[in-house]
């Protein structure tokens, strides 16, 4: 069997802008979804403990017409190694490590750009409205600045041994598609206020890729809560994320701020090393759930 692997990921700044055209910081995390494809004479089975198939029957079918693979039947096992609760994108994670599974058992040798795209594709059909970026962090791994709709691609080094990401889960399941509707419909009743958001979040991105280079932790930190008002002002915020976001600050985190589509999932916290146990602690204390994950992981790759 053909089996590959592609990361989660975690969204460091720029959520919702994003989605129209503007830039986003996002970065792979060590919870990886591995998929195995072997070509089988009888009808297509797929082997998983997730119950949802879509993105899997998409990328075969979409893959198929893109590699070459018309009318052939497969095998396919998936093992997810992380819940889908967090909101680590394991629809693109899932749909990545499938396609190039399936371009391996075809033979047809595919460029990280062209897995991209038909990654994107394949979640556009299934999900409807999609910036791309989590596909992105999938392939490419690692930490990405991540721009016009994945015309432009660029990693940033995050050399993370001098500070922490502590990841606070809020106990609630969040919608994104329900999210990205909602900020959808602001922005056709207030176009221009709402404009003016993305063009602060843009801005604060814009200055958050010059902090990460430069590894100045402070400055980045604070752009990150910087984003969390923002994102207030959107009104994707909750109060039990914004609770988090608070304990972490007051413990002592450079910033923090909820991250990825809001309504619940996670929030992030920047932390100095010598303050990372205040801050689980104060999360824990205000409800929170501490989720330990590596970033900067390596994009997808044969296992
Ligand atoms: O909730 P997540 O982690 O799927 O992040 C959603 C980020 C949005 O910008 C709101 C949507 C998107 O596709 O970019």
């Amino acid at each position: 069997m053909k089996r590959w692997s592609a990361p989660g990921k975690l969204m460091l700044l720029g959520e919702h802008a994003v989605v129209y055209g503007y830039p986003c910081l996002v970065t792979a995390v060590n919870q990886r979804i591995s998929v195995a494809i072997e070509e089988q004479q009888s009808a297509t089975t797929i082997q998983t403990t997730a119950g949802d198939t879509r993105f899997v029957d998409a990328a075969l079918e979409i893959g198929c017409s893109v590699f070459g693979g018309k009318d052939k039947h497969f095998i396919v096992k998936i093992n997810q190694a992380f819940s889908s609760q967090f909101g680590f994108g394991s629809s693109s994670a899932v749909t990545v490590a499938t396609l190039a599974a399936l371009a391996d058992c075809l033979g047809k040798p595919v460029s990280q750009q062209a897995l991209f795209e038909t990654a994107f594709r394949v979640v556009e059909t299934v999900q409807g409205v999609a910036s791309g970026f989590d596909v992105a962090a999938a392939v490419y791994g690692r930490t990405i600045w991540y721009g016009q709709r994945g015309k432009d691609i660029t990693r940033v080094p995050f050399t993370a041994n001098t500070v922490a990401i502590v990841i606070g889960y809020t106990g609630v399941k969040a919608d994104t598609a329900t999210l990205v509707r909602q900020v959808g419909r602001l922005y056709n009743e207030n176009k221009r206020q709402i404009e003016l958001l993305f063009r602060k979040i843009n801005a604060l991105v814009i200055e958050a890729k010059k902090a990460i280079e430069a590894g100045d932790w402070s400055a980045f930190g604070q752009l990150c809560t910087e984003n969390h008002t923002v994102l207030q002002e959107l009104g994707v915020s909750t109060d039990r994320l914004d609770t988090l976001v608070k304990g972490a600050l007051e413990a002592g985190a450079y910033g923090a701020k909820l991250s990825g589509a809001g309504g619940g999932d996670c929030m992030i916290a920047l932390s100095p090393l010598d303050r990372v146990d205040a801050v689980k602690q104060a999360i824990e204390q205000c409800g929170g759930q501490i989720v330990d994950v590596e970033i900067d992981a390596e994009g997808v790759t044969q296992v």
